[in-house]
C-alpha cells in the first residue's frame, strides 16, 4: 500500500516497446546529437504549442538561457520576474548577465500578479517572465498589455506548463519566446535531460538553433558566443513517443485533480483554483495548509509521499541575496512557501489511491482537531 509521489515506471511500462524501437532507432541510425529524431520532435512539439518553431535544447533551464539572449537581455539589463518559482527561472536571467526584479504572485493561482508589474519597471528593463506554475498558464493578456504598452519582451517559463491553455492559447505560444523542461518527471519528461524554445518568430529561432551549437550555421564557422545545448538524438525519439501520449495523460490529470477536488473539498484544505479561461495541467496537485509539517508526517506515516514546491522563495535564497531582498517583501509568495504541500500527482494514479490520500487527510484532520 502507500502512495508514491509519482510513478515513472508505471507509465515506462505502458508504452516500454514504443520506447525501445525508438531508442534501437537512434543506435542504428548513430544520429546520438541532434539529428533527424529531434529535428522532426521540434517540429512536431512546435505544432502542438500551436508556434512556427521550435529548437530543442539540452535543459529548460539552457532553454531560459538562450531565449533571453535570443531577445536581445543581457549586461545591465533587467528582467520581472517571480520570486515563488524554481531557481532556474531566475538563474538564467543572471546567466544572461542580467538582473532578475520580482514582483509577487496572485494569492489564488500563484502567478505572476499584473497589477504589481508596472511599479518594477525602470529605464533597464527588457523583459518580462512570467512562470506558468504548477501548470497553470499566468494571466498573459494583462501581462502582455503591459509588455507592449511599455515595449517589453514577454518571455513564458513553460517549464511546467505543457498544453496547458489560456483562452484557447497553448503555454508556449503567448509569448515572444517560450520554455519547456523535459526532465523525467515533467508532463512530458525525456528519460534523461531535455528542453525546447517555442516561438513564432524566424530570427529568435535561428538565433536560439545557432547559439545551442557554439553559435555556428556552418561548423566551425562561429559567428556567435554560443554553448553546447544540444538535445540528444535518444531523448528526441523518446519524447516524440510520449508526445502521442500527452492528451490522454493531460486529461488523466485532470480527471484526478477533479477527484481529489470532489473529495477534499471539507477537508479545510486550500486546494488548486483553475482561473476562467485556463486549462491547467496540474504538473503539481498544490494544496495550502498552516499545518503542513504536520500533514506530510501523518502521509508519510502512512507511505504517502508528498513534496514541497517550493519552500524558499527565491529572493530569501542565500544564492541570490546578493539581489538585496529582504523577508516581508513578497508576502504572498512567502506566505504560499509556508504552507504549500503537493499532494501524488500523476496520469497513472488509480482511484484507489486517491481515496488513499483523501482518507488520510481527513484521517488527520479530524486527529488534529480533536
Ligand atoms: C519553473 C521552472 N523553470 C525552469 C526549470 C528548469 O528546467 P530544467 O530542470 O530542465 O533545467 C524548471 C524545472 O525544474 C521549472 O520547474
Amino acid at each position: 500500500m502507500g502512495v508514491p509521489f509519482l510513478d515513472l515506471k508505471t507509465q515506462y511500462l505502458a508504452i516500454k516497446e514504443e520506447i525501445l524501437a525508438a531508442v534501437s532507432g537512434v543506435l542504428e541510425s548513430t544520429q546520438y546529437v541532434l539529428g533527424s529524431e529531434v529535428a522532426a520532435f521540434e517540429e512536431e512539439f512546435a505544432g502542438y504549442c500551436g508556434t512556427r518553431y521550435g529548437v530543442a535544447v539540452n535543459t529548460g533551464t539552457s532553454a531560459l538561457h538562450l531565449a533571453l539572449l535570443a531577445a536581445g537581455v543581457g549586461k545591465g539589463d533587467e528582467v520581472i520576474t517571480v520570486p515563488f518559482t524554481f531557481v532556474a527561472t531566475a538563474a538564467a536571467i543572471v546567466y544572461a548577465g542580467a538582473t532578475p526584479v520580482f514582483v509577487d504572485v496572485d494569492p489564488v493561482t500563484y502567478t505572476m500578479d499584473p497589477d504589481r508589474i508596472e511599479a518594477a519597471i525602470t529605464s533597464k528593463t527588457r523583459a518580462i517572465l512570467p512562470v506558468h506554475l504548477y501548470g497553470q498558464a499566468a494571466d498573459m493578456n494583462a501581462i502582455r498589455e503591459i509588455a507592449d504598452r511599455h515595449g517589453l519582451l514577454v518571455i513564458e517559463d513553460a517549464c511546467q506548463a505543457h498544453g496547458a491553455e489560456y483562452r484557447g492559447r497553448r503555454a508556449g505560444s503567448m509569448g515572444a519566446l517560450g520554455c519547456f523542461s523535459f526532465y523525467p518527471g515533467k508532463n512530458l519528461g525525456a528519460y534523461g535531460e531535455g528542453g525546447i524554445v517555442t516561438t513564432d518568430n524566424p530570427e529568435f529561432a535561428r538565433t536560439v538553433r545557432m547559439l545551442r551549437d557554439w553559435g555556428a550555421e556552418k561548423k566551425y564557422h562561429h559567428t556567435l558566443k554560443g554553448f553546447n545545448y544540444r538535445m540528444e538524438g535518444i531523448q528526441g525519439a523518446i519524447l516524440r513517443v510520449k508526445l502521442r501520449y500527452l492528451e490522454a495523460w493531460t486529461e488523466a490529470r485532470r480527471a484526478n485533480a477533479c477527484a481529489y477536488m470532489d473529495s477534499l473539498e471539507n477537508s479545510g484544505l486550500t486546494l488548486p483554483v483553475e482561473a476562467p479561461g485556463n486549462r491547467h495541467v496540474y504538473h503539481v496537485y498544490a494544496v495550502l495548509t498552516q499545518q503542513r509539517q504536520e500533514l506530510m508526517d501523518a502521509l508519510n506515516a502512512r507511505g504517502i509521499q508528498t513534496g514541497i514546491h517550493y519552500p524558499i522563495p527565491v529572493h530569501l535564497l542565500p544564492a541570490y541575496s546578493d539581489l538585496g531582498y529582504k523577508s516581508g517583501d513578497f508576502p504572498i509568495s512567502e506566505r504560499v512557501a509556508c504552507e504549500e504541500l503537493s499532494l501524488p500527482m500523476f496520469p497513472e494514479m488509480t482511484k484507489d489511491q486517491i481515496a488513499q490520500v483523501s482518507a488520510a487527510i481527513f484521517e488527520f484532520s479530524h486527529a488534529y482537531q480533536s
